[in-house]
């Protein structure tokens, strides 16, 4: 990468061009003087060399080195010369450049925090000054390998006869289940472009177009609460197909997935190939919510059945009500004080309680244990527990006791070092339901979006049991997260109609909002279907980050803000006058 300012990165020089004469240009990452020798170690994105200023060879250069300091620009000329004792943590280890000349291209202020050390930086500090933040080793390395994934993905679309659409940033609303960022339009005014909370309507449109194949490296904005896996604007690898159904589009994806990961991090096992699928009842059922981590065991089961006759009236009651019992094994003994601990978790998800048994020594004890004695040995057989392990229950409404307990085995998978970080442990989440119900507005909501087609075995609960209706959709969970979502759409406008109703959505708002999708259905529309991936929560898990804003050059922090530009920010009153806009105060 030879340029006017160098002939080689920090990164390239190795023993073979020891003898050979350089010129390299970079940063100041670290110095050191050793009695008439200064060390300076150069960095630019793709490494660090480390050169050798003497005093007695080279007086100039050694006075240059002797002011310059942490990430100053310099440039430096010299001899590639092996090194006594090679470092064999640095790629360059074995080599150094003994400097003849030593330039400063620029100084730089002291920085705000040591660029050359991974120390625990606070993040709004790291974004205000984000471009001192991305010249670390980390996040040069995610950068990196956040665009070997755009590259490799790009690639192995393009070679299965996918093509590349850009779709607009002003458009109109799309609805994906959060709120819309809206801009205002000054032409004419009073009204407002949406910008995409994906480009769902554009990629069916481009269907009905006969376009066959369609991807896109796609922004999308939704305006929710941030948190570690979430950003107002983030990156999408958005697919749709024409012409298949949801085993096409999940084998496609399928294998994207496995060849990406064996070509950016082979030294990662994936855990199941082909990827298990599991129904959306089953996630619910044994994991406790729809992006189960697979990484380990400690599923839920159901005791509902050994307590129906119970003389324990909590858990009697329970079933009597219409709840659920749900209980894991855990392979360890507690203290009293740490179950209390635990309890605090379920409870924060609505629990009553947490009841345990645990087995010990050949003796049953717990706050439970008198209750069990009955039904021990069909509950240890169904959990599978031996002596040393504690077997934790929780008697709710069945989304209660299914959100919490499958909270409580996330904590104690991480807590008790259950989880190899290494492994990528992929599953397709099917057959969800279609709709779920919305008890604020008193009516169906869509679990994905409102074009996604029923199940067809299903479409006639659409009038008497939406509820029951589950959907032609596929969600890719990896490590539990949800990583990417699709389905396979209504390509018939009468059930598209029928879809809205039970949303909600009557014929009139139905054309005022979807009319051009409702239009061109009438068209000649093919089947298709599709899917996007959360491409940053992708790369996130690739990196072994675990927050998305780690992979994302300039992101937001989790209150919105991004300390670098010091956006959002209030506009003069001028601008707002020419869109006809006035803010009001907040009421
Ligand atoms: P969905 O809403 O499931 O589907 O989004 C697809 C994937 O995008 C990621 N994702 C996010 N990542 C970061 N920040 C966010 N705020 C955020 N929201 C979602 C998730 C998710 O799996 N149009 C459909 C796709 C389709 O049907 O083809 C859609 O957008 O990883």
């Amino acid at each position: 990468m030879q340029t006017a300012y160098r002939t080689h990165t920090c990164g390239q020089l190795r023993r073979e061009h020891v003898g050979q004469t350089v010129t390299l240009a970079g940063w100041v990452h670290r110095r050191r003087e050793h009695g008439g020798l200064i060390f300076v170690d150069v960095r630019d994105r793709h490494g660090l060399t480390q050169v050798v200023c003497d005093q007695a060879a080279a007086p100039e250069a050694y006075a240059r080195a002797a002011e310059i300091g942490s990430e100053w620009v310099v440039q430096v000329e010299g001899a590639v010369a092996a090194r006594f004792e090679g470092n064999p943590d640095l790629a360059t280890g074995e080599i150094e450049v003994r400097a003849a000349v030593v330039r400063v291209v620029n100084a730089s202020k002291v920085p705000p925090f040591e660029v050359a050390r991974d120390l625990n930086l606070d993040e709004a500090q790291r974004l205000r000054y984000r471009y001192l933040d991305l010249r670390r080793e980390r996040m040069a390395r995610n950068m990196d390998l956040r665009h070997r994934v755009t590259a490799f993905v790009r690639q192995a679309l393009n070679e299965h006869g996918f093509i590349e659409i850009e779709t607009p940033i002003l458009t109109r609303s799309t609805p994906e289940g959060a709120r819309d960022f809206l801009v205002p339009s000054r032409l004419n005014p009073g009204t407002f472009y949406a910008l995409p909370q994906s480009p769902q309507q554009m990629k069916q449109l481009l269907m009905v177009a006969g376009m066959d194949r369609y991807y896109q490296v796609a922004r999308c904005f939704r305006d929710e609460d941030l948190r570690a896996d979430r950003q107002f604007e983030f990156t999408q690898v958005d697919i749709e197909m024409s012409f298949v159904d949801e085993d096409d589009v999940m084998a496609l994806n399928e294998q994207m997935f496995i060849d990406l990961c064996r070509a950016v991090v082979p030294d990662r096992p994936i855990r199941q190939v082909p990827f298990p699928r599991m129904t959306y009842a089953e996630a619910m059922r044994r994991y406790g919510n729809d992006k189960p981590d697979l990484r380990f065991g400690m599923t839920m089961e159901d005791l509902g059945d050994l307590f129906a006759t119970s003389d324990f009236a909590v858990f009697r009651s329970t079933v009597d009500s219409g709840g659920a019992i749900k209980a894991i094994c855990v392979p360890r003994l507690f203290s009293r004080k740490e179950v209390g601990e635990l309890e605090e978790i379920v409870k924060a998800f609505g629990a009553g309680g947490l009841a345990w048994v645990a087995f010990e020594n050949g003796e049953t004890r717990g706050s439970v244990a008198k209750w069990v004695a009955d039904v021990e040995p069909a509950l240890r057989e169904r959990l599978g527990a031996a002596d040393g392990h504690t077997v934790f229950i929780v008697a709710a409404a069945r989304k209660v006791a299914e959100d919490s307990l499958g909270r409580l085995r996330l904590h104690l998978g991480e807590a008790l070092g259950l989880i190899d970080p290494h492994e990528l442990a992929f599953l397709w989440l099917i057959a969800p339901p279609l709709f779920e119900w919305n008890d604020d507005e008193q009516r169906w909501d869509s679990v994905h979006h409102p074009f996604t087609a029923p199940h067809p075995d299903d479409v006639s609960l659409l009038a008497g049991d939406p509820g029951a209706v589950r959907a032609m959709a596929y969600d890719a969970v990896l490590n539990g997260v949800e990583v990417a979502g699709g389905s396979i759409r209504i390509h018939d406008s009468a059930v598209q109609q029928h879809v809205f109703a039970l949303l909600g959505i009557d014929e009139a708002q139905a054309r005022t909002e979807f009319g051009h999708l409702l239009d061109a259905f009438q068209y000649g529309a093919p089947p298709h279907g599709g899917i996007a991936w959360g491409f940053d929560r992708t790369v996130m898990i690739l990196a072994g980050e675990s927050s998305i804003r780690e992979v994302i050059a300039f992101p937001k922090t989790v209150a919105g803000t991004d300390p670098l530009t010091g956006a959002p920010a209030p506009v003069p009153s001028a601008n707002l006058d020419l869109l006809g806009l006035k803010v009001a105060p907040r009421t």
